[in-house]
């Protein structure tokens, strides 16, 4: 499978999905990493690795939906099998990519559909919340608001700062996206009119990270 990264950062999500890749854990290829960050070091970890890297700059373009236009036209001319958004920090016009509809996807730092958009650390913690974790899901017109393919857990403990439950959280996260991808490059996962289809039948619920990081139709 063919994949292509969009990151505005850090990009830990990438070097998990270079890594899995290097040890054969996941049959991908990485055909490029994009970035609307020059200085993203998620497009430095491409480089270093060989990967096409290739920032496209929102201040050269007259509107979003023109940068958009042109991000996805650059998007395309890598003939990616599946768009992985990893720690992408803009907001997509969904006319661009919706040719990409079922093979795009995003990793999102909350249990979806609690805490779409940005704190989603702070807004755990301060609703009380005993359990957070990590959502992936198809990209739709709604934000963070598509189809959720899968899910990981963590306990929220009673001495938790938005930066410690960012931290605990961030390893799980990429134990998350390493997992969804297996199943999308396996054909074993995909989008369908009525939601996403495990294995050809529909999942009336998000899989659940388990342990052993295999994803697993959630018994509750
Ligand atoms: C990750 O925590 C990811 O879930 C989050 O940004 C971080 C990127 O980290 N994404 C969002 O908040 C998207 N709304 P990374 O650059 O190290 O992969």
């Amino acid at each position: 499978m063919r994949i292509v990264v969009l990151a505005s950062g850090r990009g830990s999500n990438l070097e998990a999905l270079i890594d899995a890749q290097r040890e054969a854990r996941l049959p991908i290829t990485l055909v490029g990493v994009f970035s609307d960050k020059a200085d993203a070091r998620a497009l430095d970890i491409a480089r270093a690795d060989g990967i096409a890297a290739v920032h496209v700059d929102p201040r050269a373009f007259g509107s979003r939906r023109e940068f958009d236009e042109a991000l996805f036209a650059a998007i395309a001319a890598a003939k990616p099998d599946l768009v992985v958004l990893a720690g992408f920090m803009r907001i997509l016009d969904p006319a661009a990519f919706k040719p990409w509809l079922g093979r795009i996807i995003n990793i999102h730092p909350s249990l979806l559909p609690k805490y779409p958009g940005l704190h989603t650390h702070r807004r755990a913690l301060e609703a009380g919340d005993r359990l957070h974790g990590a959502s992936v899901h198809f990209v739709t017109a709604e934000l963070d608001g598509g189809p959720v393919l899968g899910q990981v857990r963590i306990e929220i403990r009673p001495d938790d700062t938005p930066q410690s439950l960012a931290e605990r959280l961030l390893p799980q996260e990429h134990r998350l996206l390493v997992a969804c991808v297996a199943l999308l490059a396996g054909n074993r996962l995909r989008w369908a009119a009525n939601g996403v289809h495990l294995d050809g039948a529909p999942l009336d619920r998000p899989l659940q990270l388990d342990e052993d990081g295999e994803l697993v139709v959630d018994a509750r």
